[in-house]
């Protein structure tokens, strides 16, 4: 891209062309390999992301500056590929750069982002994750996503969650997203919902527990939140609707779960990348709702735990590993700590098994509440990371977390005393050191 002048005048479509006649015209015959030709992204703009067969797996907005390989011009649309193979396409007009910026220099801090430009990451030395520490993301800021849970789109993790920071507007409850590659740096992305009061739910009006979907047929990004007035009594859910990751959200509506009261939600997604809430609903219990296939609103109830057997639970989570789901969810107790609990199935309309602990009971989940389960598949192993919220009820911005990966498997699941550990994200493999990590 450098090597070309552009005329005055040229239109994308021309420049495009021209780039992908240099790019073969330098082929010589019997040469496998053909020079690779970078072009910049110059405008901020949708991108999709491709999966190996070539589905679009995600939607983004591209990073002014980033630098990609060139593949093919489709129609009015450009193929590009980064340096790790994976490819997206984006609009034709949004690559036809002049000479590119410098990319930006991220802001030094002792968790430096790597979500640079050019998206790579090779974690060879991977940062601790240290239960129930100050995290400060790229800013040097305590990351603020309380209650929250991730999703992966391409080679990066997004996390959203509540944003309890003093400085939000007061009376308008935030969701936040954060971008990694190896789930230890955080890269603040956006205030992702601060509407006031969309739902007209009055002074002090609440919205808790966000959670992220993405729906590949509408190609949408569908969060789902506990909303409620001030009081809780209205236990509705709320959904708000995106057309990329990080964007500002849309509200669409709040209702009852087949009319049911729920407050604390959970996310699942199965293999198949069908979806589902798990949702306290007293007074019955606590439900596995499945979404419709737009994610928009309620298929139907997969399984109610029973509150009589045990089903009394919020903070609920859910993973599905080597052929067996695994559910955890805490007791009712507000902001203070309890013992966690997990039953199994085979399938998620069961038969469930009875609720048994997750940690020594006197332990109350080392002072943490459940939020969600993260599975991290890997070139060598899967991990699943508990992920728990360590809240402060009197000074809720300074909530902190509680991340362990689970020993877990046949049936059994076991949350380990929370120690300072590491994750190759690229392998899959956690390692729990010896330091134990909260004070
Ligand atoms: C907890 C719940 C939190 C929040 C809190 C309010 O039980 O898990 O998400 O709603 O109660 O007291």
């Amino acid at each position: 891209m450098n090597a070309l002048v552009r005329m005055p005048g040229m239109s994308p479509a021309c420049l495009a062309g021209l780039l992908l006649l240099s790019f073969f015209a330098v082929l010589e015959p019997g040469r496998a390999d053909p020079p690779s030709v970078m072009v910049t992204i110059c405008k901020r703009a949708p991108i999709e992301t491709l999966s190996p067969s070539g589905g679009v797996i995600g939607v983004t907005e591209a990073t002014v500056g980033a630098r990609y390989t060139l593949v093919s011009v489709q129609g009015s649309k450009v193929m590009l590929q980064d340096s790790s193979g994976t490819r997206y396409l984006i609009a034709l007009d949004c690559t036809d750069c002049p000479p590119p910026p410098p990319p930006p220099i991220p802001a030094l801090t002792n968790r430096a982002p790597q979500l640079a430009a050019a998206p790579t990451v090779t974690v060879s030395n991977p940062q601790p994750i240290t239960p129930g520490e100050i995290w400060p993301d790229d800013r040097g800021k305590h990351i603020q996503a309380h209650g929250g849970g991730i999703i992966k789109v391409g080679d990066t993790y997004y996390w959203f969650g509540e944003d309890r920071s003093q400085d939000n507007p007061p009376g308008i409850p935030v969701v936040a997203c954060y971008a990694s590659k190896d789930l230890a740096h955080w890269q603040f992305r956006n205030q992702v919902e601060k509407a006031d009061d969309p739902a007209h739910l009055g002074p002090g009006w609440l919205l808790e527990r966000p959670k992220v979907f993405y729906n590949a047929g509408t190609k949408r990004y569908v969060m789902y939140v506990h909303i409620d007035d001030k009081d809780y009594r209205l236990a509705n859910v709320g959904v708000f609707i995106c057309n990329t990751i990080d964007g500002d959200y849309q509200f669409v509506k709040n209702f009852r779960p087949l009319n049911h009261e729920s407050r604390d939600i959970g996310q699942f997604i199965d293999d198949d990348g069908s979806a589902y809430l798990i949702s306290e609903g007293r007074p019955l219990g606590f439900h596995i709702y499945k979404l419709s296939d737009d994610f928009m609103s309620i298929d139907r109830d997969m399984h109610l735990f029973p509150k009589e057997q045990g089903g009394n639970l919020e903070g609920g989570a859910l993973v599905h590993y080597n052929g067996l789901y695994y559910v955890v969810g805490s007791h009712m107790t507000g902001w203070n700590p309890n013992p966690n609990v997990y039953a199994t199935a085979s399938n998620l309309e069961g038969p469930w098994s009875e609720f048994k602990d997750i940690a020594p009971p006197e332990k109350k989940t080392y002072g943490s509440q459940s939020t969600f389960l993260l599975k991290v598949t890997g070139s060598k192993t899967t991990s699943v990371i508990f992920m728990g919220d360590w809240w402060k009820p009197s000074a809720q911005w300074d909530s902190r977390y509680l991340w362990m990966p689970l020993e877990i498997g046949d049936g059994k699941l076991w949350l380990p005393e929370p120690k300072e550990w590491t994750l190759d994200a690229g392998t899959g493999e956690a390692q729990v050191g010896s330091n134990n990590s909260l004070k």
